[in-house]
């Protein structure tokens, strides 16, 4: 019913374009597409402050240790429930284990946190397509968040099952994974955080086998005017207070926030994917909730 009423309607839109300023400068040709006015090679964002890349890291890696223990919870507070909508809409539109099957797919679910893609691959997989073999490794920069994934993969089936694996890895570098060897690489709610984001979309085209697909589900957009002052008055009023009320911990939310405006926008990140060497089937993305997330493709060519 939530599905029907909150979701459907407003779901696979396309973008029509960037409307902020600040968006439009990544379309400035000179600059790198993650980079701002006002920064350099040295330099990159983090939220809306500009800080050394070289310390991004460290930053991102604070936000994501506090926020490790309430951070499933505060998710379902801070989208109404509705990342779930969209973390299931986007396992059963890549339809894990589907073909191949007597293999079954060899999955990297980057940035992977605390599981939850992870485990509805291994359900979907399982579940819809009979099929046992699919494996996934969660591979995430941060150790406490991979804690908490290994500790809520115990309250499914895969908590020792081989089919589950994790791994502490950087997104922009993952040397221990051969070239070739992927059928699927998602990345859900991560890559605004990466400080390199070409890096990492280069990084998926080289472990993915030809055919493989690039998937990734991120706050995007949204693309109507009247709809977009609500969603932001609630993602800057909201969030952040509820961040401080629950867990005590303002700033984390409010980087949160400032980093999804300061995401590129579909067509522009649908550029990068192609920059890299992906063929991005049909639009190349599809809008959910009107754009507040945004599912992007690219396939490598065989
Ligand atoms: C918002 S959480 C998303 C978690 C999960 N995918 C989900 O959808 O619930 C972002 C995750 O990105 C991870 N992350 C940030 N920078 C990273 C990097 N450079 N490489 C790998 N993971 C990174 C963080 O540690 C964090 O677990």
């Amino acid at each position: 019913m939530l599905r029907s009423l909150v979701w459907r309607p407003l779901a696979l839109r396309h973008c029509k374009g960037a409307t902020k300023t600040a968006q439009k400068a990544f379309t400035t040709s000179t600059l790198r597409p993650q980079q701002l006015p006002g920064e350099d090679e040295q330099t990159t964002h983090f939220g809306f402050s500009t800080v050394p890349a070289a310390q991004k890291e460290a930053k991102v890696g604070a936000v994501f240790s506090s926020v490790a223990s309430s951070y499933d919870t505060m998710n379902d507070l801070m989208s109404l429930g509705i990342h779930r909508l969209w973390k299931d809409y986007f396992v059963r539109s890549l339809n894990p284990g589907s073909r191949n099957s007597e293999k079954g797919w060899n999955i990297l679910d980057v940035a992977g946190g605390t599981g939850d893609i992870a485990f509805g691959m291994l359900d979907h997989a399982t579940n819809v397509n009979l099929d046992l073999k699919t494996k996934v490794t969660i591979a995430d920069i941060n150790p406490d968040m991979l804690a908490e994934g290994r500790r809520r993969a115990l309250e499914t089936p895969y908590g020792n099952s081989k089919r589950l694996s994790f791994m502490q890895a950087n997104a922009e570098s993952m040397p221990s994974i051969e070239s070739n060897s992927l059928d699927l690489y998602t990345v859900a709610f991560g890559i605004r955080n990466f400080t390199n984001k070409d890096a990492a979309i280069r990084e998926a085209f080289r472990v993915l086998k030809p055919g493989g697909v690039f998937a990734c589900l991120e706050f995007s957009h949204v693309d109507s005017a009247l709809f977009n002052a609500v969603y932001k008055r609630w993602s800057f009023g909201a969030i952040p207070l509820i961040g401080q009320l629950v867990t005590g911990d303002r700033d984390s939310y409010q980087y949160l926030v400032e980093s999804i405006e300061r995401f590129p926008t579909q067509e522009e990140f649908k550029a990068m994917i192609e920059d890299a060497g992906f063929v991005t089937p049909g639009a190349g993305y599809e809008n959910l909730t009107g754009g507040i997330a945004s599912i992007h493709r690219g396939i490598k060519p065989i």
